[in-house]
């Protein structure tokens, strides 16, 4: 056989995997190879793969005689709409996806180069988790690829897709990279499987059930997005990737646009007549964005507040947004949580963000004081304080108490902050305001409703608007509905060569 024959011949064996039998396995449950899966990721032709030809250096348990080329994971680089892009894929064919410590080494290799060259990586996740056979070998390695997730954070994007089985330890990658994303019904996630909860707890529970996409999206939040199927998920992973930069040291890449007329008068009838009257905010959003440009993350999850990508003119922004329509808007532990997250992925990416805010203050209560809301809060808090991107604010209607000070109040360093005229910024709402500080008067009334009715109008022609911020310069502009779009796109150009220095520091304590 020919040199040349030789390697064509191990290069199929490489393209083969686990063989045919076990392809078509996979294909019967309705998920692509690994292979499908990179070629479908990356613009045509531009695959190029990397350690196609390793095999693993196990000699336990008969594993010498069971070489297969490539190990269990496609590893290389490519292109996502002509951008440089490193990427893994388990390939379940193999020993179940398993990670073993050269299966280990492949991944570290191109996390490695992505890092030095500063462009995203994508894994493509789906594996029996380590190789059993391989011991602490394997547990090595999997360590290994922890630590490059950390040293990468903050970095270059690290998008993480589940695509089979992701279980014990192997979570943890996924679940320190910036987003993840599950295919229904093929994927899941979970620390300890449902055989072993049985036995630990005595509770019954199917894998679907633990850890399954539906469980992660709404209940735990550990998935940012979810997926109909392969091909869906990877349409999602690339729509993603648009709104993000190469890395930390680029901006990301903006969209042509020509200004037209940027005035919406659809913005003028979604704030309801009364106060307490829902609506929903992504109304707002659209209204303000670029037609079909929202890209919501954790659309189920703490759904009280919205976050997600969106174009503004051409620009990539991210926005945070109360949703009076779930809980009135309301800041509790998870949405906290969910709004902090997403602001510093923003800011680590220099993303400029956008706040509308509707808020009614924190969520009381018991389940959230013993859930620690203050040091949850907090995180929100301290996330939009230390961001030093371009920060806008909008409040469309309530903004009480500590919950004006955190949704990117001036105070905590945005840059602008608009109100449109339905804006009550307050500490807290009339009735509330009035019934404490009117408490001896209306006690004393003749008729201490129609006293405390008196009262509360009194209160909220003094402060349900936005003016007595306006006085103190806490806001910028007071400003129509219709012209939210058009202010923005201007006040976003202004911000676009912002600069902050934080004060010199190894790491700020966020309050975790
Ligand atoms: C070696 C493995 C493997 C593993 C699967 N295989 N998992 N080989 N190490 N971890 C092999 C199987 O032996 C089988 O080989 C082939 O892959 C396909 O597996 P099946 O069981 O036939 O597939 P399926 O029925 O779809 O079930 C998938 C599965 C199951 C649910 C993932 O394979 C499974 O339970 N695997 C073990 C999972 C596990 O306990 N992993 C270790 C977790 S501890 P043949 O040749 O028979 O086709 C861990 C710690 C990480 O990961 C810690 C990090 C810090």
């Amino acid at each position: 056989m020919s040199p040349q024959q030789q390697l064509a011949q191990k290069l199929e064996s490489a393209r083969l995997g686990g063989g045919q039998a076990r392809i078509d396995k996979e294909h019967a449950k309705g998920k692509l190879t690994a292979r499908e899966r990179v070629h479908l990721l990356l613009d045509p032709g531009s695959f190029e793969e990397i350690g196609a030809l390793v095999t693993h250096r196990t000699t336990d348990f008969g594993m010498e005689d069971q070489i297969i080329y490539g190990d269990g994971v496609v590893t290389g680089y490519g292109s996502i709409s002509g951008r440089l892009i490193y990427v893994f894929a388990q390939d379940f064919t193999v020993f179940g996806g398993s990670l073993s410590e050269t299966h280990a080494e492949k991944i570290c290799k191109v996390m490695d180069m992505a890092v030095k060259v500063g462009a995203p990586l994508i894994g493509l996740n789906d594996s029996g988790g380590a190789r059993i056979q391989e011991g602490v070998r394997s547990l090595g390695g999997y360590a290994d690829i922890f630590h490059r997730n950390v040293m990468a954070s903050g970095v270059i994007p690290q998008l993480s897709a589940i695509m089979g089985p992701c279980a014990g330890g192997a979570v943890y990658s996924p679940a320190m990279t910036d987003f993840t994303i599950m295919v229904e019904n093929t994927s899941y996630m979970f620390v300890t499987g449902p055989n072993v909860v049985k036995t630990v707890t005595n509770e019954e529970v199917t894998s679907e059930e633990l850890g399954g996409a539906s469980t992660h999206s709404t209940k735990s939040g550990v998935t940012h997005l979810t997926a109909a199927n392969d091909l869906d998920c990877i349409v999602k992973l690339k729509q993603l990737l648009s709104y993000l930069p190469q890395s930390n040291r680029e901006k990301p890449a903006t969209l042509p646009y020509t200004l037209g007329d940027e005035v919406r008068e659809q913005l003028e009838s979604i704030v309801p007549e009364s106060a307490n009257q829902p609506y929903d905010m992504r109304d707002v959003i659209n209204g303000i964005i670029d037609e079909e440009s929202f890209f919501e993350i954790h659309e189920n999850y703490a759904d009280n507040i919205v976050v997600g990508f969106a174009r503004l003119a051409g620009q990539s922004i991210g926005i945070v947004a109360n949703q009076p329509m779930s809980l009135a808007g309301v800041l509790d532990v998870e949405s906290s949580k969910k709004a902090a997250r997403f602001t510093r992925t923003c800011d680590c990416f220099n993303v400029p963000l956008l706040v509308l805010v509707d808020v009614p203050g924190f969520l009381p209560g018991t389940d959230q004081e013993w859930n620690a809301i203050i040091t949850n809060g907090a995180k929100l808090l301290y996330a939009l304080s230390e961001a030093t991107v371009p920060r806008v604010t909008v409040i469309t209607r309530k903004a009480y108490g500590g919950a004006y000070d955190v949704m990117n109040s001036k105070h905590i360093g945005a840059d602008m902050n608009f109100a449109w005229p339905t804006a009550e910024i307050a500490v807290m709402g009339a009735k509330g305001a009035s019934e404490i500080i009117f408490r001896r008067e209306i006690k004393a009334a003749d008729d201490p409703a129609a006293k405390l009715a008196e009262k509360e109008t009194e209160y909220a022609d003094k402060f349900a608007n936005p003016y007595r911020a306006a006085q103190r310069g806490f806001i910028d502009e007071v400003i129509l509905p219709k012209d939210t779009r058009r202010k923005l796109i201007k006040a976003f150009s202004a911000l676009e060569h912002k600069e902050v220095e934080l004060p010199y520091k190894k790491h700020g304590n966020i309050p975790l």
